[in-house]
């Protein structure tokens, strides 16, 4: 029953990312401030629980990934005293507020690693890893995913230091318990201003293979990025993972990894009703299922080559039958190192059509949903033409492996570091059809480029005012999911599996007494369904087309190209 479950199996997440999400200062950057403003807009949209990206002091080679210092707040979001404003304002509107939390590695500006760098004898040396070099060169052939060699060399002490990210992101050494205790007590410090639990970051690269062997792979780095930039089919994209796989074998995934899991649960758990949320797709996070992590992503189903009624049967399929009997599903279509989910589904004919199908998959799915700032108007992502607009890392890391090592021509180079750049789906939200889309006033240089399409229609206010906007249809299924028990906790049944242009199921909850019949056209053609329900009637709650329906029987259901028809199945 509803009344059983915990709050974040109920909710409905959404990311903010705080640098483009509000800017109340017109400093061109948003800020905790402009959120506290625009927590009525997000009460107002359903949402019920909000993931603030990193929100720490950040050199921000990383964009605020690479974290300065865990207990406070980034200057030009704010202080601690906004911050503890926007959680009690966010609290008072019934929205719970979870951090992101970087486990993995500071950066090499944290006073940590300065002092650990500062000489071999230095009481913090070990809160890194630090490796002699062999003949040479690093300690071993392991990269960095971003690119390169995972080992930065030292000359001051003369030794290597290891980053799975960009150098200017040491790891941290996991093994050292002083460490475990620094970090256990930075969750402590906002657990106790009332933070109600955590995204946990890169969680499957918090500790590497104790004799660091040299990875077996026989290609390069370089290669495998072709692999992926190449793969168009799933099958592609398999090899392509596999050979990730080998690659990063002893940096992922490592001994002692759930053991810390259990800690980090219990440290959250004394403090009664929270979540942790890890950034990874491996069901074993769930532990027992009530041991380790609440959540974790369904990032195959995001990820998958092409989201077709059958993909999405062989996902649910295989994750829901996989998940230990008390864990609970997780399921997202975007976030801030994605694509936007409007283009990535999108036909470039149908796209709002299709959007409309993916949210509407997204909230009737079994698990608790998680959306991306923006993804509500439609944004899309921007490629960026001019090399000086870039902020993400990755994508000069791209332009200049392109044009350095890869033999491209500038103009090529650039098209590719839009592409790999995350930049493309972290531009500043759009608020309104007005300068700078709303988000800073008129003259203000924002942090990113403003997308120009705010001016077509993909903005916020225009979107309120327009009763079949993607804006009111999110409304309209988040109210709906809200409403209707059967799509939080109903279990899942296929129907029609044999169907290849649209999907249907059923969420069937007994303890609610409501069963929900979901059908999703994902094909620009109408389709003639014919379903046997056992003599029971249809009642529809929510119709993205007008139809009409027959019941002689079986239940006739046709469906409008990209419809979306979400019903109740009668007790009868
Ligand atoms: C995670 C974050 C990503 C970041 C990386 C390193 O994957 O989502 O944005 O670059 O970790 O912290």
């Amino acid at each position: 029953m509803m009344f059983d479950l915990k709050w974040w199996q109920k909710a409905v997440f959404y990311q903010i990312y705080p640098r483009s999400f509000a800017d109340a200062n017109s400093d061109g950057i948003g800020d905790l401030e402009g959120i506290i403003q625009r927590l009525d807009y997000l009460q107002d949209l359903g949402v019920d629980a909000l993931w603030l990206s990193p929100h720490y002091p950040s050199p921000l080679v990383d964009c605020g990934y690479d974290v300065a210092d865990y207990t406070a707040v980034a200057p030009e979001y704010g202080d601690l005293a906004t911050f503890q404003r926007f959680v009690d304002e966010a609290h008072r509107r019934e929205m719970r507020v979870i951090l992101d939390l970087v486990l993995n590695h500071t950066s090499d500006q944290h006073p940590w690693f300065i002092e650990s760098r500062s000489g071999r004898d230095n009481p913090r040396r070990d809160w890194y890893i630090w490796r002699d070099g062999r003949a040479g060169g690093p300690p071993n052939n392991w990269y960095s995913t971003f690119g390169g060699p995972a080992w930065s060399y030292d000359p001051h002490t003369g030794q290597y230091y290891y980053h799975f990210f960009f150098r200017e992101q040491p790891d941290l050494n996991w093994r050292n318990p002083a460490v475990k205790q620094a970090m256990f007590q930075a969750m402590r410090f906002w657990l106790d201003r009332g933070v109600d639990g955590f995204r946990l970051d890169a969680v499957g690269t918090i500790f590497e293979e104790p004799g660091w062997p040299d990875h077996p792979a026989t290609i390069t780095q370089a290669e495998l990025g072709r692999l992926w930039r190449d793969a168009t089919t799933e099958a592609e994209r398999k090899i392509a993972q596999a050979e990730w796989e080998t690659m990063f074998k002893h940096q992922v995934e490592q001994p002692g990894i759930h053991e810390l899991m259990q800690e980090l649960r219990a440290l959250v758990d004394a403090y009664g009703d929270r979540v942790l949320v890890g950034e990874s797709e491996q069901i074993a996070y769930h532990g027992d299922g009530d041991n380790e992590l609440h959540l974790v992503f369904n990032f195959p189903l995001m990820n998958s080559a092409r989201l077709t009624p059958a993909a999405i049967r062989a996902n649910q399929q295989a994750r829901l039958a996989e998940l230990p009997p008390a864990a609970w599903p997780c399921n997202t279509l975007g976030n801030h190192d994605s694509s936007r989910m409007y283009n990535r589904y999108g036909d470039g004919r149908h796209d709002a059509a299709l959007a409309r199908l993916h949210l509407a998959l997204l909230l009737t799915l079994r698990g608790t949903p998680f959306l991306y700032n923006g993804e509500e108007i439609g944004m899309t992502d921007l490629y960026l033409t001019d090399r000086s607009h870039f902020r993400d890392s990755v994508a000069h890391w791209t332009y200049e492996a392109a044009v350095g090592e890869w033999g491209m021509t500038a103009a090529e180079a650039l098209a590719l570091a839009a592409e790999a750049s995350r930049d493309r789906c972290r531009t500043p939200m759009q608020w309104a059809n007005a300068p700078n889309a709303g988000f800073s006033p008129a003259g203000v240089t924002t942090w990113l480029p403003v997308n120009p399409n705010y001016a077509q229609g993909v903005n916020v206010a225009e979107q309120a005012a327009d009763p079949d906007s993607l804006l009111n249809t999110y409304r309209r299924l988040l109210r709906l999911r809200q409403e209707t028990p059967a799509l939080v906790t109903g279990d899942y049944t296929p129907l029609c599996e044999e169907a290849e242009e649209y999907l249907i199921y059923l969420r069937h909850s007994p303890a609610d007494n409501q069963t929900c019949l979901v059908a999703l056209n994902f094909s620009d053609r109408r389709q003639e369904v014919t379903l046997d329900l056992g003599g029971r009637r249809l009642r529809p709650l929510f119709a993205s087309h007008a139809h009409t329906q027959g019941e002689e029987g079986a239940v006739r259901l046709p469906l409008a190209p990209f419809a979306v028809y979400v019903g109740e199945v009668g007790q009868d």
